[in-house]
């Protein structure tokens, strides 16, 4: 059976990755393919009950380490129980934020450092990493301006300073300088049409030399 194609939508609070990831749905769909769209911290029932844990609460419930924990037991179980089964029927997985954003929140924004997280990484999903990551890069101040307007009840991480949401926008350039076959960085300014425009142009070639 033909795998699918793991693509993940990456970027910092208000970048817009969770209304690009439905259009990208629609747009992969009207292709005819098969897709499945996810997010994390979540995507499956005990993955879901951790997200619970990480987005409510004061801003120092957890330190670095234990939210990285966290969110790789929450990993483990959405690739486990969602994505691989997802992939293996052959379906497009679109899931907004994975590991990457563990790189960029716990290894940058909370200075867990890149060896720390690689190394749990390596232990939790062995060789397994997206086809595609898609970073929706946006100045600091614009992303919390958006994401504040939001409102809601997931506020733990807007609520970290602002030298937090730097450090995790750098941290989020330097993985797509550092892995640029694997990442692309995508102008998240303008319209949500003009960025889907972006985007689209970003996902076409991968599919046409792996998925058809
Ligand atoms: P969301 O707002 O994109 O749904 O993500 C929820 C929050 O979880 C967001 O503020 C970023 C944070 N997060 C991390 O800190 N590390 C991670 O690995 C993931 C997946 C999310």
């Amino acid at each position: 059976m033909v795998r699918g194609l793991f693509i993940t939508l990456e970027g910092g609070e208000g970048s817009g990755k969770s209304t690009q990831a439905r259009r990208l749905h629609a747009t992969l769909e009207a292709l005819g393919h098969e897709v499945t769209v996810t997010r994390e911290p979540g995507g499956s029932p005990g993955a879901e009950a951790i997200r619970t844990l990480l987005v409510t609460g004061d801003v120092d419930r957890w330190d670095g380490m234990t939210e990285a924990l966290l969110l790789f037991a929450a990993r483990r179980d959405h690739v486990e129980r969602t994505i691989k089964p997802a992939l293996d029927s052959g379906h497009i997985v679109v899931c907004d934020r994975f590991i990457d954003s563990t790189m960029a929140y716990q290894g940058y924004g909370h200075d867990l450092g890149r060896e720390t997280v690689e190394q749990l990484s390596g232990m939790v999903l062995g060789e397994f990493k997206p086809d595609l990551t898609l970073i929706l890069d946006l100045p600091v101040e614009d992303g919390l301006k958006r994401a504040v307007s939001r409102g809601g009840d997931e506020q733990r991480y807007e609520d970290m300073d602002v030298a937090f949401h730097h450090r995790l926008r750098d941290g989020f350039l330097d993985i797509a300088k550092r892995e640029p076959a694997r990442c692309r960085v995508i102008d998240s300014s303008g319209s949500e049409e003009d960025v889907a425009v972006r985007l689209k142009a970003a996902v076409l070639p991968v599919l046409g030399s792996t998925h058809g």
